[in-house]
């Protein structure tokens, strides 16, 4: 009797993780999967100043335990509660011209201008930096969690990349032998494969990988994707992307391509560099904010 019941519980649960696991993986994300934005918080969360790492540990919720990262693709999941807010995490580029401009490209699908990923950093940008005014009107807890998810999605190639192909997702490849689509490839495929291949399946290795080669190879090239002139520079990433994505995420790939080591070992050496300016210009960012 005892047994019966919790062999029920048993498949009650498996029945319950089967549907979570189709909601979490079955959505068309736009932006790196949950890998990508914990890589790039993890990179940015050492880099902070005395300031803004007091203020990210006051605006974290209790339960995440001063880790940005745990919070780094709250974005995503809320995106079907705040369903406003799904428009923000990319850019549609007009097709085919492999290249990026603010007032021309920054709406959404109905054409309402600042919605997308580079409006959205300014956005929260502005909102944060009203940080210490105390009656500040904004969900700064909110804002930091979008800005920090925001600018690792733009730095997701796919994530600036044509208007009638939705960026890659309207692009059916296989990756070595499963089918996916071109812009998952970016979000997770190629990252899983190099975690699988080159780092145990361990993403902490990847992550102190990427730290290390920002401290040595990468020491005076980030100096540069350090810099910006305002608070936030949107705009310089969105302009890489959208040359990243026509240079090395579209080039060579049709509907119906098979993707494997050849595209997997030429592309893997871009997304580890825009996994590091995305997280060394998170940090630079908000240090920028907070002083
Ligand atoms: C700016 O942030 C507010 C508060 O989250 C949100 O309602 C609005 O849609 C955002 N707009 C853009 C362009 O990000
Ligand atoms: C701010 O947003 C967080 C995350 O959505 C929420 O848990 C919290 O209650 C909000 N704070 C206020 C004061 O509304
Ligand atoms: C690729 O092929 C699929 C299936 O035939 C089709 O639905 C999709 O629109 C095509 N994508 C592009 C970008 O042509
Ligand atoms: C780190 O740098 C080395 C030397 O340039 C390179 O071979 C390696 O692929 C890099 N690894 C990552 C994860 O960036
Ligand atoms: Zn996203």
């Amino acid at each position: 009797m005892k047994l019966q019941r919790n062999q029920k519980m048993e498949l009650y649960q498996i029945h319950i993780l089967a549907f979570a696991a189709l909601i979490c993986c079955t959505s068309t994300a736009h932006g790196w999967g949950i890998h990508g934005h914990l890589i790039t918080c993890r990179i940015a969360q050492p880099r902070l100043s005395k300031a803004a790492a007091e203020a990210v540990s006051q605006l974290l919720p209790a339960y995440a335990d001063n880790d940005l990262g745990s919070l780094c693709s709250w974005a995503d999941r809320v995106k079907f509660r705040y369903h406003w807010s799904s428009a923000l995490h990319y850019i549609d580029t007009p097709d085919q011209l492999c290249s990026y401009q603010y007032t021309r490209d920054c709406k959404d699908e109905d054409g309402i201008k600042d919605r997308c990923v580079a409006g959205a950093i300014y956005n929260y940008t502005n909102q944060l930096i009203t940080y210490n005014n105390a009656n500040s009107q904004y969900n700064l807890t909110e804002a930091l969690l979008f800005l920090a998810h925001f600018i690792g999605d733009i730095h997701q190639p796919l994530h600036v990349g044509f208007t009638s192909d939705r960026g890659g997702n309207t692009i059916d490849v296989h990756w070595y032998t499963r089918k996916t689509v071109l812009h998952h490839v970016w979000d997770d495929n190629i990252i899983e494969t190099a975690e699988e291949r080159f780092f145990d399946s361990n993403v902490e290795e990847l992550i102190n990988t990427l730290q290390t080669n920002i401290t040595t190879v990468w020491a005076s090239q980030a100096k540069a994707w350090e810099a910006c002139t305002k608070t936030a520079c949107p705009d310089a990433y969105s302009s890489e992307g959208i040359k990243a994505a026509c240079d090395w995420a579209y080039k060579g790939v049709s509907n119906g391509s098979v993707l494997q080591d050849d595209y997997f070992l030429s592309r893997y050496p871009v997304v580890n560099m825009r996994l590091a300016q995305g997280g060394v210009r998170l940090a630079a960012t908000l240090n920028r904010i907070f002083g």
